[in-house]
């Protein structure tokens, strides 16, 4: 994978590791979009770097996925790079279940279902591109689990 010279777009850009990787791929000269759910919080980032842009999208919503995708191809038609980055982790009560359900069901729509159904939806796009990727950010829980992070 080239690591200058495309399009990115960082799911969760605009704090943690998801901010860390746009700073850096914007660093080595790369178009950077980034996407989450606070508006103010995105602008904020993208004021500090000329030509860094920001998007809105809820990954939890397949309506938002959907509409933010085709702006994102409208605005960005040399996409060529996506990274999924936005997630949440919230701990969990399982001795406390069936409470917990909720948690459960937002972690994996949010975790799972959203990179999933955001993939699939830009994967037509990303195919006419060369070259293109696709970079997951996981967690070491996916393969050490933890009892208060069971869904993460
Ligand atoms: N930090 C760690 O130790 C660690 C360890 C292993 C894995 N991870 C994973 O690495 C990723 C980033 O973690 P982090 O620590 O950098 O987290 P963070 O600072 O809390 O950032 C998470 C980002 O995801 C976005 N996000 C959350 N829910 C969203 C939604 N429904 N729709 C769109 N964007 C959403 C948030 O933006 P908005 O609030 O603007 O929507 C935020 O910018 C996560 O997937 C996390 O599970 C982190």
């Amino acid at each position: 994978m080239k690591l200058t010279g495309n399009t990115v777009l960082i799911t969760g850009g605009g704090s943690g590791i998801g901010e860390a990787l746009a700073i850096a791929f914007y660093n080595k000269g790369n178009k950077v979009i980034i996407a989450g759910r606070q508006l103010e919080k995105l602008k904020t980032m993208t004021s500090n770097f000329p030509g860094m842009a920001y998007l809105s999208v809820d990954m939890t919503s397949l309506e938002s996925i959907s509409a933010f995708a085709k702006t994102l191809i409208n605005e960005h038609a040399d996409l060529n790079l996506i990274i999924n980055n936005a997630g949440i982790m919230i701990p969990e009560d399982l001795l406390k279940a069936p409470a917990n359900i909720e948690t459960a069901e937002r972690t994996v729509l949010t975790n799972l279902l959203g990179p999933i159904r955001l993939t699939s939806t830009l994967l037509p796009h990303l195919i006419e591109q060369k070259p293109s990727a696709i970079m997951m950010v996981t967690s070491g829980l996916a393969f050490v689990p933890l009892a208060i992070r069971g869904t993460n």
